[in-house]
């Protein structure tokens, strides 16, 4: 057979194997034929060069069914971060996941196909804060949600994520903690736990905009609905859900749930994940999107793996540091 007639064939059936998840998200078979020459590209790329992709819940569709090895939260990225084999780790996510694979993983090249892929909740504190928040409360242990750069987490005791961060907290012998950077999740652990938490005021960009007003307004046109708020968003809308957790978390309620009708607080890849791999269930949407998440795209990661473009360093003091904290979250999460 002529070689662009072998293209052409195998550039259709890579659109037909991305059109079986995308179509529930209303993707055309055109758009599919669009998106398969890149991933065709990035996962014969992969191949070569022994990488693996892991791609937060919250990343663009085609990315999450076109690309990725492993997708989730950030605690079972972490997990996937620490046990694979691949000699580079390209994660499609944000800056803060990727310097988590980095730190677990030292010896291997970590890339992310932009650098502007930032957190506006990791940018909300400094090392010197968690300096400071040690000295107004001497001797309790510092909690880190993830959500923040290398440096915090190397002045941290121990990290936690949205999936186990009550876990973490009982877990300490004290019975006061200091919790950091996370207003909402601190105050929202805080209806949760018998020990006093001394919190930070960050907040996260995405989470801040939900209300407890419009989440109510759903509730009394779709009375049957479950609510599932992320533990980022304000402790008024939580008291509205039927659950508050982390990503995965609203994975494996659905997964378990006999209910049809599903409202996600979060952002919107998350809606658009579970959309897919539920079809048969129904999802009302008042998402918001994370402009940090959606700078990655199916170009730049094309050109991150090619080229070996944008690395992710950590500097080796820091790392040590940070990785004994990171080590002391997945013992506990076991
Ligand atoms: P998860 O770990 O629950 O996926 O959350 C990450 C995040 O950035 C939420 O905004
Ligand atoms: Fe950061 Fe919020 Fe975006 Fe999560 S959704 S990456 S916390 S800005």
């Amino acid at each position: 057979m002529h070689e662009s007639i072998v293209f052409e064939k195998e550039l259709a059936d890579e659109a037909k194997r991305l059109y079986v998840n995308l179509k529930h998200l209303e993707y055309s078979m055109n758009e599919c034929l669009m998106f398969a020459p890149l991933t065709l590209k990035i996962n014969k790329l992969k191949k070569e060069k022994n990488a693996v992709i892991l791609a937060h819940n919250y990343q663009r569709p085609e990315i999450l069914f076109g690309i990725a090895d492993f997708t989730g939260d950030s605690f079972a990225l972490s997990k996937n971060a620490m046990e694979t084999n691949a000699d580079i780790i390209l994660f499609c996510g944000v800056k803060f996941m990727a310097e988590t694979a980095k730190i677990l993983n030292p010896e291997k090249k970590v890339l992310i196909p932009s650098l502007e892929a930032g957190c506006s909740l990791a940018d909300e504190i400094t090392a010197q804060d968690v300096k400071n928040l040690r000295s107004k409360y001497p001797n309790l242990p510092v909690i880190t949600y993830i959500n923040t750069p290398a440096d915090v987490k190397a002045e941290s005791d121990v990290i936690c994520t949205s999936a186990n961060a009550l876990k973490v907290i009982e877990a300490m012998k004290e019975d006061e903690v200091i919790f950091v950077p996370d207003m909402f999740m601190a105050r929202n652990l805080q209806n949760q736990t018998k020990k006093k938490i001394h919190y930070w005021n960050g907040k996260c960009i995405v989470h801040e905009q939900f209300t407890p007003e419009q989440v109510t307004e759903y509730k009394n046109q779709f009375p049957e609905m479950k609510v599932l708020a992320h533990l980022e968003c304000m402790p008024e809308v939580i008291a509205l859900s039927d659950l508050a957790g982390g990503t995965s978390d609203m994975y494996n309620y659905i997964k378990n749930s006999d209910a049809e009708k599903f409202m996600l607080v979060t952002e919107c890849g998350m809606s658009d994940l579970l959309r897919a791999r539920f079809p048969e269930k129904q999802f009302i949407n008042p998402c918001s999107v994370c402009p940090y998440m959606k700078k990655i795209h199916l170009d730049n990661t094309l050109v991150s793996l090619e080229e070996e473009k944008f690395e992710i360093t950590v500097e080796k003091e820091i790392a040590e540091k940070a990785k004994k904290a990171l080590d002391r979250m997945i013992e506990i999460g076991k």
